[in-house]
């Protein structure tokens, strides 16, 4: 496995892979890497002769008061993890290798897709993450590019840019893997005090309850919200952010519940704001 730091290089690498008839994946990550980013490599691993795994904590998609200085890293815990796996290549740039100075291009799918959900609260934070995902697009050139159903926005935000400026390549959701209790796993559930871990199984609780009042008949979008908002308001260190149930490619608003649907959250628990969804078939 090849751990390279530089643009030029990488692209070396893949030319002469292509060259043999090969196909490549790329699995974009900011790396501390947990069962959920390894599900993805490993789905690439099974579906593609060369998979390239990028790790970077990408800065232009953080906000001013974001956690961009304390996010974790580790890349030689990163890097054992994904030679099992049997990764051909880590892409690790430094940030002045993706943003050398005087850097000023930006990649951004306007209109509702980015302005709702988690959009409302990180303003920027798709620009940032469209333009560092274009940008390793390139630098990469998969077939494959495989993302978490985890963030489910960033999904459609990325599959919509794709199809809008004619990337020649596959998006390939995965998804969600979660812990034994039903909470996400995410990088920022290290954030989490005992308490706090406890409480934040509230969120996929709340989550498989809509989804079986759903089941049962209910199509109000409504009821469905309030229900998930006040069960989580039961615990005390939720701070909820928004609850929205939206239609699960183009992420418009729905008055009834059928057809390709999405329930979507961000709630603070103490420090960190955890997100998860359901995407159902009604
Ligand atoms: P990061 O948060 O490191 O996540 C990398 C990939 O892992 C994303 O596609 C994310 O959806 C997926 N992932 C995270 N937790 C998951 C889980 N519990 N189950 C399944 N997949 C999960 O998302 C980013 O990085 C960045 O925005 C990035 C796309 C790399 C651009 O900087």
């Amino acid at each position: 496995m090849e751990i390279v730091n530089s643009i030029k290089e990488t692209r070396k690498h893949i030319k002469n892979i292509k060259s043999k008839g090969k196909t490549v994946a790329l699995v974009p990550t900011m790396g501390y890497l947990h069962e959920g980013h390894l599900s993805l490599v490993k789905r690439a691993k099974e579906e593609n002769d060369y998979v390239v795994v990028s790790i970077f904590v990408n800065p232009t998609q953080f906000g001013p008061n974001e956690d961009l200085e304390t996010y974790p890293r580790d890349l030689e815990r990163d890097s054992k993890l994904l030679e099992k796996l049997g990764v051909d290549l880590i892409f690790h740039p430094e940030v002045e290798e993706i943003y050398p100075k005087g850097y000023n291009t930006h990649v951004e799918v306007l209109g509702d897709i980015t302005k709702k959900l988690c959009g409302r609260s990180r303003e920027g934070h798709f620009k940032g993450v469209v333009t560092i995902v274009s940008k390793l697009f390139n630098i990469v050139s998969p077939h494959r590019a495989y993302f978490g159903q985890k963030d489910a926005q960033q999904v459609a935000v990325i599959e919509k840019m794709v199809r809008e400026l004619n990337f020649d390549l596959e998006i390939v959701p995965c998804p969600i893997v979660r812990e034994e209790d039903g909470l996400a796993l995410s990088s920022r559930n290290i954030y989490l005090d005992k308490e706090e871990r406890k409480d934040a199984t509230i969120l996929s609780q709340s989550l498989f309850k809509a989804e079986e009042m759903i089941r049962n008949g209910e199509r109000n979008p409504k009821v469905i919200e309030d229900f998930i908002i006040n069960n989580i308001k039961t615990v005390n260190y939720a701070e909820v952010d928004y609850v929205d149930i939206v239609n699960g490619s183009t992420l418009e608003d729905v008055d009834e519940i059928s057809g390709d649907i999405l329930i979507a959250l961000a709630v603070k628990i103490g420090k960190p704001r955890l997100i998860d969804n359901i995407r159902l078939e009604v």
